[in-house]
């Protein structure tokens, strides 16, 4: 689609219009940006549509020609074909056009069915490539970051222009940069580097392929995230716990920064089950430095805890609890207790049973802090808590999200006297925070 229209040299914005089908007078506006800004079409365009890019454009396309929905399939082409022509066209930067048509638009389910899993590839390959601790260590232009990838050049090109749009990269001239997030995130070596995420992220997109069965028979496809204190699922928790150690890290340094200093200051025994990396008790540990945490999880696992609590420095007010937290007595005296998404991959009374055992292990006034993925009442949304629970059908045998009623319902029965919900932009649900 954008090579042929790469073809196409439109001199005028009415021309560009004619020539993506833009047609019918009163049955569209359409407008030009540019320089001069947003700008409506006096005259309604109506040169038939001839040229060898529009012949390309309507084939795909379901509806006739002079519809709406037509445009707007032919508005991605020009988007296409304007960061494909190297002269540029400084006078246009995209075509609206309203339509009197009923139809929906087809581009949300095209986005969803056509494109919705590249994004995740795209990024992923590029960590795999290094391409993000290339460029952090000098390399800047295509040949540079190829080499350093030992990639093919023109195909690095696309990913790095893949990147740019998807703001993972910034480019200017011939040299490509990083942009915040991909500096903080994805730069090997780096204090939140999510070590391990190409590999997770095709792992998880596997698992994906097998929904449809799964929604048949309603069991967990292959390869399914083990259970159980067996070496698999340590291996596969060790994995996952570094990847996504920037995602909670950052959560917990939100709910330490959401307490008054009297509240941080009174938090001197923490308890964090299933603490993977100890991402959620470290920016306890660090905000009150006469805390000591205990750590609940496989012996596969902890080494992981050891190293980010020494990178972190808090690592010599650490202790361990090591096996299957089904088993393991988590005792008492505890002034707060972190369940960091452990309940999600528990289920339903497996989760609510370690709310349980998290109120009888708290002193009075004792804390605790849940970190999940919540969807509304009716779980009718948002998205991703949505999305996540039917990643915990295909990959587990009970997982699940829970509502906030249901979170109530549960601290409630379990003597919680009140429960507060957290909300910072550094997490998708927020963060509840129930005291006894
Ligand atoms: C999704 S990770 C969450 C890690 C961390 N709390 C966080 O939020 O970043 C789940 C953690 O639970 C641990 N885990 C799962 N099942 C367990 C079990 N039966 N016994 C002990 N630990 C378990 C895993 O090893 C892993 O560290």
């Amino acid at each position: 689609m954008a090579s042929a229209l790469a073809s196409t040299t439109p001199l005028c914005p009415f021309d560009l219009a004619a020539r993506v089908g833009c047609r019918g007078g009163a049955a569209h506006t359409c407008a030009v940006s540019g320089r001069l800004g947003w700008r409506s079409l006096k005259r309604p365009c109506s040169t038939e549509p001839s040229s060898d890019a529009f012949r390309n454009l309507t084939a795909i396309s379901p509806a006739t020609p002079h519809r709406c929905d037509t445009v707007q399939i032919c508005t991605m082409g020009i988007l296409a074909w304007k960061s494909g022509d190297p002269a540029g066209l400084d006078w246009t930067d995209t075509i609206v056009s309203k339509s009197s048509s009923k139809l929906p638009s087809p581009v949300e389910v095209g986005v969803d069915l056509f494109f919705g899993g590249w994004r995740t590839f795209v990024v992923a390959s590029a960590v795999e490539l290094d391409v993000f601790t290339a460029i952090s260590s000098g390399a800047a232009t295509v040949v540079q970051i190829a080499s350093a990838a030992n990639a093919h050049e023109p195909a690095m090109r696309r990913l790095l222009d893949a990147l740019v749009a998807l703001k993972y990269l910034t480019h200017k001239g011939e040299r490509y940069a990083l942009t915040s997030q991909s500096a903080t995130f994805l730069v090997r070596g780096v204090e939140l580097y999510m070590e391990g995420i190409d590999r997770f992220a095709t792992f998880q997109m596997m698992g994906w392929t097998q929904l449809t069965e799964t929604i048949r028979t309603g069991k967990p496809g292959k390869p399914s995230v083990p259970t159980g204190d067996d070496v698999a699922a340590a291996e596969f928790f060790a994995t996952l716990v570094k990847c996504m150690f920037p995602l909670s890290f950052v959560g917990g340094k939100a709910a330490v920064a959401s307490l008054s200093a009297a509240a941080r200051a009174r938090i001197r025994n923490i308890l964090d089950v299933a603490a993977g990396s100890g991402a959620w008790s470290i920016p306890f540990a660090q905000a009150n430095h006469r805390a000591q945490v205990t750590v609940v999880d496989f012996p596969q696992v902890t080494p992981v805890t050891r190293e980010y609590t020494a990178r972190f420095k808090v690592s010599e007010r650490y202790r361990y609890l090591e096996g299957n937290l089904r088993e393991l007595d988590f005792g008492t005296g505890y002034d707060l207790v972190i369940l960091g998404h452990v309940i999600h991959g528990e289920g339903r009374e497996a989760g609510r049973y370690l709310v349980e055992r998290s109120a009888a292990a708290l002193n009075d006034r004792g804390m605790l802090l849940i970190a999940e993925m919540i969807p509304n009442d009716e779980r009718t949304g948002p998205p991703y808590p949505m999305l996540f629970g039917i990643n915990m059908l295909l990959h587990t045998a009970q997982g699940d999200v829970f509502t906030m009623k249901e979170y109530r319902e549960w601290l409630k029965a379990a003597a919680f006297k009140g429960v507060q919900t957290i909300r910072t932009p550094m997490v998708l649900s927020p963060l509840i925070l129930a005291r006894k």
